[in-house]
C-alpha cells in the first residue's frame, strides 16, 4: 500500500516538484487556504494531523521571499518559525515523523563551507526566522530532521535562471547578477527524488540524522551559474556582469553560504538513497523546461 505523505507548501516551486513526481507515495497537499500558517494553533494543527494520520510530514512551506521577510517581519516569524514548531509538536504528540525544509541562508555571517553541525549565522531576518523554524523542529521531540537545501532550480523551480533570461533580449547586452554571492545549485526533480528517500526512511522508523545537507556537484558564483545557464541556452556570446548595489535588495545576502554536505552524502549513499547529481549536468533540463 502506497504510504501517505502531507505535503505543506505544495504550491510552491519545490511543492510542485514533489506533487510532480512522488510515486509510490499517496500525497494530500491542503493549501493555505485550509492550513494558514500564519494563523493555525497547536491545537489547530493536532487536529490536522489527527484527521488525516499520514505515515510522514514534508514541510515545504514558508516565507521564502527573502526582501519581503524584511517588511512583513512578524508575517516570516509566524511561517518561518512559530508554524514549524506547531507542526513539529503536532508530530511528536501523534508519532508522525516530520522531514522540514529549511536553507543555506542559515548561514553566511562567516566564511564557508558549512558541515551540519556549524553554528548558524543568518545574516537577514529570512535566515533567521528560518533558523528559529529549525530549532523549534529539533527541540519539539519529534522523530524529525531539517534538510538544508540551496538555489533550488528545475522545470518548476528557478526563479534564478528566469532572472537571466529574461535580460536576453537581442541587443547582445551583458547580464547583470549579484555575482558575488557563492553556493551550490541543486536541480529540485533530484532533489525530490532523495527527500522522498529520507521521507520513507523517517516513516519506516529508520534513524535520520536531525540535520542534513543535500549536496551534489561544485560551488558556484552566481556569476558562474549565470554562465552555465547562459551557455545552456546557446548564448554564449554574452557576458556575465556584477550587477552592483542596485538599491532593490532590501535583505543582505550572504556572500558565502556554501553547504559542506560530505557526512550527509555519505550517510545517504550507505543506504540507498537516489544520488544528488552533479548540478552542472543538469543545467540544461531547467532550459529545455
Ligand atoms: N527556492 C530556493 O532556491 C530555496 C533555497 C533554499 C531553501 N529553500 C527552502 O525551500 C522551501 C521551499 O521553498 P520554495 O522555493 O518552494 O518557496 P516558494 O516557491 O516561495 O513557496 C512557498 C510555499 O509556502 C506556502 N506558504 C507561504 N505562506 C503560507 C501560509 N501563510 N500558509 C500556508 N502556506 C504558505 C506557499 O503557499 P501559497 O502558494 O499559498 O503562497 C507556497 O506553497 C522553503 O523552506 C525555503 O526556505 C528554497
Amino acid at each position: 500500500m502506497a504510504r501517505r505523505l502531507l505535503l505543506l507548501g505544495g504550491t510552491g516551486r519545490l511543492g510542485r516538484a514533489v506533487l510532480s513526481a512522488a510515486p509510490g507515495w499517496t500525497v494530500e497537499a491542503p493549501g493555505r487556504a485550509e492550513l494558514d500558517f500564519a494563523t493555525v494553533s497547536a491545537d489547530g494543527w493536532k487536529a490536522a494531523l489527527e484527521a488525516r494520520r499520514p505515515d510522514v510530514v514534508l514541510n515545504c512551506a514558508a516565507h521564502a521571499l527573502v526582501d519581503a521577510c524584511e517588511t512583513d517581519r512578524g508575517g516570516a516569524e509566524a511561517v518561518n518559525a512559530t508554524a514549524p514548531g506547531r507542526i513539529a509538536a503536532a508530530c511528536a504528540a501523534l508519532a508522525v515523523p516530520l522531514l522540514h525544509i529549511s536553507t543555506d541562508y542559515a548561514f553566511g555571517g562567516r566564511p564557508g563551507p558549512f558541515v551540519e553541525g556549524d553554528a548558524t549565522g543568518p545574516v537577514q531576518h529570512y535566515g533567521v526566522t528560518k533558523v528559529a523554524g529549525e530549532e523549534a523542529v529539533l527541540s519539539s521531540g519529534a522523530r524529525a530532521s531539517v534538510a538544508r537545501i540551496s538555489w533550488l532550480f528545475g522545470p518548476t523551480s528557478s526563479a534564478f535562471a528566469g532572472y537571466v533570461l529574461d535580460q536576453v533580449d537581442g541587443s547582445g547586452a551583458p547580464v547583470r547578477v549579484h555575482s558575488r554571492q557563492t553556493s551550490r545549485p541543486t536541480f529540485a526533480p533530484t532533489l525530490v527524488a532523495w527527500l522522498l528517500g529520507v521521507a520513507e526512511l523517517l516513516a519506516v522508523g529508520v534513524a535520520v540524522p536531525p540535520i542534513l545537507h543535500p549536496a551534489g556537484g561544485p560551488w558556484a558564483s552566481r556569476a558562474e551559474w549565470a554562465r552555465a545557464i547562459l551557455d545552456a541556452a546557446g548564448h554564449t556570446d554574452l557576458a556575465v556582469v556584477d550587477q552592483g548595489d542596485d538599491g532593490v535588495m532590501r535583505a543582505a545576502r550572504p556572500l558565502d553560504s556554501r553547504l559542506d554536505g560530505d557526512a550527509t552524502m555519505g550517510w545517504s549513499f550507505a543506504r540507498g538513497l537516489p544520488p544528488v547529481p552533479n548540478w552542472r549536468e543538469l543545467v540544461a533540463y531547467r532550459v529545455a523546461g
